[in-house]
Formats: C-alpha cells, sequence, structure tokens
C-alpha cells in the first residue's frame, strides 16, 4: 500500500520534470545561445575596440556580431590626438562623431580613448619647444575635446601610460615641460570639461607589483588634490602561458581599495615569440621580423590553441570572482585579423590573440569563457 502511494507520487512529478526540461530547452532554442555581454550581464560589461571600417559598418561580419556581442566600444584609434587634433587649430571629428552615432543606434556606450598620451601624438606636438605652448595645447585639447563629446560617451582614458616599469614617472614631452602634476592637472580640465563623463588612468603592466604602487600613488595624488578620478584601467596585453594571474587579483583587490572601478581595458593574450625578455606594451618599440618570430603564418597548433583556451578561461574565471570589483572586461579589437599584434612590435606576422578567428567564428576559447559565466559565482 505504503509503495503504490509513493510510486503514484513519483511518476507525476518524473513527468513534470521531463515537461520542464523540455519547455527549458524549447525556450533556449527560442533565445538562442548566449552571446558574451548577455552571458555577463550580472557581472560586468564587455567591450572591444572598434577600427575606422568597424564604426562605417563596412564589414557586414563585424556589423553583425559587435552589436551582438559586447555592451562597451573603445575607439582603437579615432580619438587619439595624431587622428583628432592633427594640427594647432584643426580637429578632425568625423569618425569620432559616427562612433557617437554607431553607438546611439546600438544603444553601446563609448569609453573615449585617450586625450593624453605620449604616443600618437600629432607632430605639430611633437614639435612644441616651450612650456607656454604645450600648457596651451593641453588645455585647448582636452576641454575642447572632452566638452565636445560631454554627456555622449560614458569616460576617458584621461591620461595613458604615463609611468616606468619602476613605478616612476615616463618621461615624455608632458613630463619634461609641465612638471609631475600634469596628470592631476589633466583630470582637472577633463572634470570641468566633461562634469558627466567618468574620468579613468590606463596603463599597461600596472598589475605589476612597482608599476602597480606607482599608479596606486599617482591616483591617491589625484585624489588628494580634490580631483576627481573614477576609475583605473590595466590594459592586459599579455602572453599565452605567461598570464600574470596572482599579480592581476592582487591589483584587482589593491585598486578597489582606492574607491574607484577597476576595469581590464585592452585584452588580448599573444602566441608569438617576445623579440625582447620584458614584457611591454609600449607602441614605439619595434623589431625586424623573421621566421623565428613568425612561427605559425597558416594556422596555430592544437597545443597553442589549448594553452590559449585555458589561459581565457582562467583569467574570466578570476574576473568573474571578483565581479563585484571588476566593472568592465574590453577585448583589444574583434577577431584575429585585426589584431594590432599582428602588426606590433613586429611588422606583418600572424597572431591569434582574440576570442573570434580571421574568419569572425567563434573559437574555442570564446565558448569556454561563456561557460564560466554560467558557473555559479
Ligand atoms: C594600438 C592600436 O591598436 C594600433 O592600431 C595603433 O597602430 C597603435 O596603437 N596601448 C594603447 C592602445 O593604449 O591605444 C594601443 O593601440 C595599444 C597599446
Amino acid at each position: 500500500m505504503k509503495y503504490k502511494r509513493m510510486s503514484r507520487i513519483i511518476i507525476p512529478s518524473n513527468i513534470i520534470l521531463v515537461v520542464l526540461l523540455f519547455s527549458c530547452s524549447v525556450a533556449k532554442k527560442n533565445t538562442g545561445p548566449l552571446s558574451l555581454k548577455e552571458a555577463y550581464k550580472n557581472s560586468f560589461m564587455i567591450g572591444t575596440a572598434v577600427n575606422a571600417v568597424q564604426i562605417e559598418e563596412k564589414e557586414p561580419n563585424a556589423a553583425k556580431i559587435i552589436p551582438q556581442e559586447f555592451n562597451a566600444l573603445t575607439p582603437e584609434n579615432s580619438m587619439k590626438c595624431e587622428i583628432i587634433h592633427p594640427y594647432w587649430d584643426t580637429y578632425h571629428f568625423e569618425l569620432a562623431d559616427k562612433l557617437i552615432a554607431y553607438g546611439n543606434k546600438n544603444n553601446i556606450p563609448i569609453m573615449g580613448h585617450t586625450l593624453i598620451w605620449h604616443s600618437q601624438l600629432s607632430q605639430f606636438v611633437k614639435n612644441i619647444k616651450n612650456a607656454d605652448s604645450l600648457k596651451l595645447f593641453f588645455e585647448n585639447h582636452i576641454s575642447t575635446i572632452a566638452a565636445r563629446y560631454d554627456g555622449k560617451i560614458y569616460s576617458w582614458d584621461v591620461v595613458n601610460e604615463a609611468l616606468n616599469e619602476d613605478g616612476s614617472m615616463r618621461n615624455s614631452t608632458f613630463l619634461e615641460k609641465l612638471g609631475p602634476d600634469y596628470v592631476i592637472e589633466a583630470f582637472k580640465i577633463a572634470q570641468k570639461a566633461a562634469p558627466k563623463t567618468e574620468l579613468y588612468y590606463n596603463d599597461y603592466n600596472i598589475e605589476q607589483p612597482k608599476k602597480r604602487a606607482g599608479a596606486i600613488a599617482l591616483i591617491k595624488k589625484i585624489q588628494a588634490a580634490g580631483v576627481r578620478i573614477d576609475g583605473v584601467g590595466i590594459q592586459g596585453h599579455w602572453k599565452v602561458n605567461n598570464v600574470p594571474f596572482k599579480e592581476i587579483e592582487e591589483s584587482i583587490i589593491a585598486f578597489s581599495k582606492l574607491g574607484i572601478k577597476v576595469m581590464f581595458t585592452e585584452l588580448d593574450l599573444t602566441v608569438l615569440p617576445n623579440p625582447w625578455e620584458v614584457n611591454t606594451a609600449d607602441v614605439n618599440m619595434k623589431a625586424e621580423n623573421n621566421a623565428y618570430f613568425n612561427p605559425y603564418p597558416k594556422e596555430l597548433p592544437d597545443s597553442v590553441q589549448q594553452m590559449f583556451s585555458k589561459d581565457y578561461t582562467e583569467l574570466f574565471k578570476l574576473f568573474q570572482k571578483h565581479h563585484k570589483e571588476v566593472f568592465r572586461v574590453t577585448l583589444w579589437g574583434l577577431n584575429d585579423q585585426q589584431s594590432w599584434l599582428n602588426n606590433w612590435p613586429i611588422y606583418g606576422r600572424t597572431n591569434y590573440p582574440l576570442l573570434f578567428d580571421r574568419d569572425f567564428k567563434p573559437k574555442n576559447a570564446y565558448f569556454k569563457v561563456i561557460d564560466i559565466a554560467t558557473q555559479k559565482k
């Protein structure tokens, strides 16, 4: 009797389970597979860097994938000094304006990159000899661009790469002529011109202890001056099989203690040999090409592909573990073909650093990254 009663209960609940599973699978089919931005919507923003072709939607694959996968866009080059402000009195806003329109159309916020940087400076700035003229450029440049896009973009990398590897201030025309407080000054001008825009400091290798300490000191100095800084961007140009996981985790914790947002702003993982011992993302450093430095011109061997997937998986596990502190993760480009790492630090190599391959197909690492998001936090 007892057995019979139980079986009556068990059978319907099994049926319910089957019905439930069936309806879930139907629901899943209806909504389609998760995208990166959907998978991480409760954790952090997922961004990509966009180039001119993509902003102008001249590449149909990119035009389809970008709005589907990402909810933050950084201009790869179009807001840099040499493009947006080529001569003293001339600004070329066309491409940046198109980016704003593209963001509006697709409802994706724009992360401005970058106001003050020693690289990709216009020639006229490099030619400035005296401090007064440089100061005038500095004020005009920041206030003109920041004011134009205030309320239209989400954030600015106000200063990019102001530090050396040992944490000291990098020698540049800004440091030389304006002194070490130029960084505070840049944030002050940006704050005034763009009250509705978040303001960030951005750099590579600032997960490394010495450079991190320099970045923390710099951020504290800005804060102590009563100037607004909303976040820090760790670029994240790392190397497969050599990702500094421990330092990355320490940095998330240390930077978030400053009360600011922590972001990974230019993530990619090179699979190619480094011509130098140091890990750098200094765009001015160049080396000669030869076969040794370009080992995979046709395709990436499975063994490397696996390391690549594993590193991306571990990285996103870490980001996910710290989703309360990590505000955004931006990949530096959409697919392998577009990546700057095909031409830097050596011109004309074949690199494989991103989540989409040369045919715009999501790689194994892409699916692993999505899986991480759906695992329990
Ligand atoms: C790179 C772009 O991807 C290239 O197209 C350009 O030729 C050089 O700059 N750190 C930064 C980015 O802050 O702006 C750089 O972007 C990569 C390193």
